[in-house]
């Protein structure tokens, strides 16, 4: 028997971020509210990290909620429906279900449904992975909308007397969606990882664990020093790389979001990269806090809604942590 030659999709050959959306959680919570557990001090804390507060999500509001209101603020700014929409992706590492994933329930939410719906599970670098997702399945015409929402409630990861990363951690979410586009608007992303620093932020044990050794709730711990070198040292170059397959140079960028793990990690790369003064860089970090896959939206968003940047500029974006996993790619703002 002959057999047929199977019919493969295609899209279009460009896609761009349509629109943005972000919210944070409720409750700003200061340094003194955090310090005194750690035995720090807001100075230190600001001066280490630049925070200067951050924000942490009540009782009653959970990474969904947060989620489900980041993305109808994105379909809003896209002038599109929950209907538009053909996939769902949530990157996210504080929705506490094994199953189902959390972009079910935000697809049947927003309207979306029957939309493809799956999370991810690459920490701070979550939102980048998304995006290089969602970029490629549009392009393969595997689908023609794609919401990509970075969520996390941190702060139920957190363990008060933790002096090694909790005093860093916040609650928000950031939605865009993206789709076809006449010109270029996500440049190729560079990504990787390094399980053999697997190490250097984790869960203090598993769920198993928990059940089976009565360890009670797990909370996050990582390695600073070690944290601090490989991204100041290795993320750079990953950025640059970002940069030179999208066809630019530093002085085209007009602005920088970071993942807002460390103010003084974001000066590092800045210096390394050697970005002109007058690319606009997202400090977000100071009031919101590290908010993992959420916080480069985030980040987005403020310098959008504040005019720091304006619709059309050309962003690098880099989004790097636990795994350890790392992504980076240029777009043009929505
Ligand atoms: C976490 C971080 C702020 C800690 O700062 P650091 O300078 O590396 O801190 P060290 O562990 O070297 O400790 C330095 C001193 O501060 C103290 N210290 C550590 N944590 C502290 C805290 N939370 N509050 C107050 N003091 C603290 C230590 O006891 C030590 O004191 P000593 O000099 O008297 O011995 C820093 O390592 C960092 O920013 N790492 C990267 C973290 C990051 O961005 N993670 C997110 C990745 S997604």
């Amino acid at each position: 028997m002959t057999r047929p030659t199977l019919t493969q999709a295609t899209g279009p050959a460009h896609t761009r971020i349509l629109g943005l959306g972000g919210v944070r959680g409720e409750n700003v919570v200061t340094n003194d509210d955090i310090a005194g557990p750690i035995d720090s001090s807001d100075e230190w804390i600001r001066q280490r990290t630049g925070i200067v507060t951050r924000r942490r999500a009540g009782a009653g509001t959970d990474v969904i909620d947060l989620a489900t209101d980041a993305a109808n603020l994105a379909l809003k700014d896209a002038g599109l429906t929950g209907a538009d929409i053909d996939v769902v992706i949530l990157s996210t590492v504080t929705y506490f279900h094994q199953t189902p994933a959390g972009a079910a329930i935000i697809a049947d939410r927003i309207g979306a449904s029957p939309a493809a719906a799956f999370d991810i599970s690459a920490a701070c670098a979550g939102y980048c992975y998304g995006i290089g997702q969602a970029d490629a399945l549009v392009r393969a015409g595997t689908a023609r909308n794609v919401l990509v929402i970075g969520a996390e409630k941190m702060s139920d990861f957190v363990d008060p007397t933790d002096r090694s990363i909790s005093f860093l951690l916040g609650d928000g979410a950031g939605a865009v969606v993206v789709g076809p586009s006449d010109t270029p608007g996500i440049g190729p992303t560079i990504w990787g990882s390094d399980g053999a620093q697997a190490h250097a932020i984790r869960q203090t044990h598993s769920w198993l664990a928990t059940r089976d050794e009565g360890l009670g709730w797990p909370t996050l711990r990582q390695e600073g020093q070690s944290v601090y070198k490989w991204a100041v040292w290795q993320m750079a170059p990953v950025a640059q790389k970002a940069m030179d397959a999208a066809g630019v140079t530093a002085d085209q960028i007009e602005a920088f979001i970071p993942h807002q793990a460390n103010m003084r990690i974001i000066d590092q790369m800045i210096k390394t990269l050697k970005l002109p003064e007058s690319v606009v860089v997202g400090r977000d970090i100071a009031d919101t806090g590290n908010t993992s896959a959420a916080s480069i939206p985030l980040a987005t968003e403020r310098l959008l809604r504040e005019g720091q940047v304006s619709s059309g500029a050309l962003a690098l974006q880099i989004g790097f942590g636990a795994g350890l996993v790392y992504a980076a790619q240029v777009v043009v703002l929505p």
